[in-house]
């Protein structure tokens, strides 16, 4: 299956979905003036990383391969800054190209790099995590931590994305799960039929229909606002509350989304008066994800809050949905913000 994100008439990005892609299909899109690719893996999939990189050698490039830490330790400046180090050592040019390889945290590393290393060069991706599959990867947004949650980052498309359904078909159950929540989340906003499917299948959902729905959905609201002047605020479902969990509950970004969804859905029942907030609770608890962060502090959920993108004159956005598949993008009011908190067990402390 391919994908395409489009500006205009123009295709800027495509999304090759299927099993067996790593070993059968060109990994790179044909282009001249490559001469170097550098691969950028993290610890789960440094095999993977040396399988390609033998193949790209096989095609005549120079490889430079480097494993950066695991999960969000990658997303670190001083990360980035050893890797911009290796990759001038190593001679890598304008014309080249950054690969990365795994999860949402290397590809947004890797998506930082590739936009800011001498101004821009090409990135491909290969995710190896059902979240980045069916979100991080695609989409063209990377950023880095500074404090707050990606406080600095890009919107730059890489080239092409290899999804490999056989690499997704080995992972474990969690990482099933914390895919499920954003590709539930791409479900919510845009395909009701991908969230019957895990109504039907739990987690055993086909992987197959599950990433191409989803990716069907993200490719097609960004195509139509790329830098998220508007309607791409929609993919933030659960988000604004969802971040803050993640960072204040030092949760898994999956988890924490599956948690704000919640809330989310939670605050739509007040604001739009949406009918599907028990439904949805259940099935994310039904895929074995959290619908509450009871420890953390609502100060501290509000003060991470208020260091959220999505704030503008009128104060915080949210997504809410007016029905399964149907978003808006409003200005709630404190106090339903703080009942949507309750709602995931995030209340004020008592003394
Ligand atoms: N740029 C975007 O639009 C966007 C969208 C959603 C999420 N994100 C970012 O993505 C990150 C979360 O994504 P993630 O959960 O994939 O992150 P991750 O990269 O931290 O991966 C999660 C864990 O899975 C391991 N792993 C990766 N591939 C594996 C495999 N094939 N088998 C077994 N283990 C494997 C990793 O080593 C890591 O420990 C967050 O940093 C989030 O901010 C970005
Ligand atoms: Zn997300």
């Amino acid at each position: 299956m391919r994908h395409v994100i489009t500006e205009g008439e123009e295709v800027v990005s495509e999304i090759l979905v299927g099993p067996g892609l790593i070993d059968g299909s060109p990994l790179l899109p044909e282009r001249d003036g490559r001469s170097q690719v550098a691969i950028l893996t993290q610890p789960a999939v440094t095999g993977l990383g040396e399988v390609v990189a033998e193949r790209l050698a096989a095609e005549g490039y120079g490889t430079v391969s480097m494993t950066l830490p695991d999960g969000e330790a990658a997303k670190r400046m001083g990360v980035i800054e050893d890797v911009y180090r290796r990759l001038g050592t190593a001679g890598v040019a304008r014309g080249d190209t950054i690969v990365g390889i795994g999860g949402g945290a290397l590809t947004d590393a890797a998506g930082f790099v590739a936009a800011t290393y001498m101004r821009g060069v090409e990135a491909v991706f290969i995710p190896t995590t059902l979240l980045g599959a069916v979100d991080a990867a695609i989409g063209g947004k990377s950023a880095v931590n500074v404090d707050g949650k990606n406080l600095a980052g890009v919107f730059r498309h890489p080239t092409r994305v290899v999804v490999d359904l056989d690499l997704l078909a080995e992972l474990p159950e969690s990482l099933l799960a914390e895919g499920g929540a954003e590709a539930l989340k791409s479900g919510y906003i845009g395909d009701p039929s991908l969230v019957a499917l895990y109504e039907t299948h739990g987690l055993g959902a086909p992987l197959a229909e599950v990433v191409d729905r989803a990716v069907t959905v993200k490719a097609e609201v960004v195509s139509s606002d790329f830098t998220e002047r508007g309607r791409r605020a929609i993919l933030n479902y659960g988000h604004t509350i969802g971040h803050a969990v993640e960072v204040a509950a030092g949760m898994s970004h999956g988890d924490a989304v599956a948690v704000g969804m919640v809330a989310a859905a939670a605050l739509s029942e007040m604001v739009t008066g949406f009918d599907g907030a028990t439904e949805q609770r259940d099935l994310i608890a039904s895929l074995g994800l959290p619908v509450e962060a009871p420890t953390v502090s609502r100060a501290r959920v509000e003060e991470l809050m208020a260091l959220d993108k999505k704030r503008d004159d009128g104060g915080l956005r949210f997504v809410v949905l007016e029905a399964v598949g149907r978003p808006a993008v409003v200005h709630a009011d404190p106090t339903s913000v703080r009942a949507a908190l309750a709602a995931v067990g995030i209340e004020e402390q008592k003394p």
